[in-house]
């Protein structure tokens, strides 16, 4: 399909230049005029950031965790993310039976010329590895998309397999202090659940070293959030319905849990493997992150807060009527999950298989 040439994959952060290329994309860019579509009518929609603005806040401009499109796509520091990015793009295929990525590559390059053009900067990249970039990435927009806006599921509330590393691995508290006070509150007696629950489990099956271990750290986490539990409390205080809008918001957004970054190297969807499990098993599930809801509610009073304007009622009842609704969407959940469940293998237990 492609004439062989080397993918310089180096150059294109460091903007070394390759004379050959560019000749290349220039000769192709002229021919391309004399056939129906002149690329005057092609406008530039791809701007780079302006100088000025990229000097007072250089890395609000640029991609931290994550790339779209081919100005930063093969920088070393964001290859960790690639792997997220090609997971997702590998979902996206298979949700789509008679789809191949080969086949869009083939359909891009009658677009290889309109698509340069759509960028305000010369990309200095062979033919093959801006199309690729191209199919990678929009199945990769796509399907995050899908999944990101495709709420109702119960998977979304606590399996987000790298969808958070793409937002900056932002649990979504914006430097907001409400938010990050609440998703603590949040997180930390999730763990302290988590890991009780992994004591149980241990001392039931006689690993009592485990036990003592999981208990240890359970213990700790329980500390974290009686302390994050009563600055929210404070806040609550001072500001009721500022912290109810947080909470709101915090919950609307769903809590997800940091493990969802493990990778193991091999599953590409180890986090939702695992969380399948752990959900089976009772170590984390879907009612336990009702309950801490619920707990979090009583624990602030917030069914009884006063003097609240419009919109904090609007979001106390929001909040207070939650718990019941998702424990709903769980019952529903766990039929599905029933029917769907499959063996899957651990590497860190030698490749045995678990039904997730
Ligand atoms: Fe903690």
């Amino acid at each position: 399909m492609f004439p062989k040439k080397p993918t310089d994959s180096s150059t294109t952060h460091q903007h070394s230049f390759d004379e050959s290329r560019w000749v290349n994309n220039v000769r192709k860019s002229l021919d391309a005029e004399l056939e129906e579509h002149p690329l005057e009518q092609v406008a530039v929609s791809i701007f780079t950031v302006p100088k000025a603005l990229m000097c007072t806040h250089r890395d609000s401009y640029t991609p931290q965790r994550v790339s779209v499109g081919p100005y930063h796509c093969l920088k070393p520091e964001l290859h960790e993310t690639e792997r997220y990015k090609l997971t997702i793009a590998r979902k996206f295929r298979n949700n789509s039976k008679s789809f191949r990525f080969h086949d869009l590559v083939e359909k891009l390059q009658s677009l290889e010329v309109k698509i340069r053009a759509c960028y305000h900067k010369y990309i200095a990249l062979n033919e093959e590895t801006l199309l690729w970039i191209m199919a990678i990435d929009s199945s990769f927009l796509i399907e995050f998309l899908k999944v990101y806006y495709g709420f109702g599921k119960v998977e979304t509330l606590i399996n987000r397999v790298g969808h958070n590393e793409i937002l900056r691995d932002d649990p979504k508290t914006e430097n907001n202090p409400y938010l990050g006070f609440i998703y603590t509150s949040f997180q930390e007696r999730a763990t302290f659940i988590s890991h009780g629950n992994t004591a149980r489990h241990a001392k039931d099956l006689g690993d009592l070293k485990l036990a003592q271990i999981c208990g240890t750290i359970a213990a700790d986490e329980k500390r974290h959030e009686t302390a994050y539990t009563k600055i929210v409390e404070k806040l609550f205080e001072i500001d009721a319905d500022g912290t109810i809008l947080g909470l709101a918001d915090m919950m609307k957004k769903k809590i997800s849990m940091p493990a969802h970054l493990m990778y193991d190297g091999q599953d590409d969807n180890l986090f939702e493997h695992f969380s399948t499990v752990a959900q089976r098993l009772g170590v984390y599930t879907a009612k336990d992150y009702a309950d801490i809801l619920e707990f979090l509610v009583e624990r602030w009073n917030v069914e009884t807060l006063s003097g609240l304007s419009s919109e904090g009622h609007k979001a106390q009842d929001f909040v207070c009527g939650l718990p019941a609704r998702i424990r709903k969407i769980e019952e529903r959940a766990q039929g599905r999950a029933k029917e769907a469940a499959k063996n899957v293998p651990f590497s860190w237990i030698f490749g045995r298989e678990i039904r997730a």
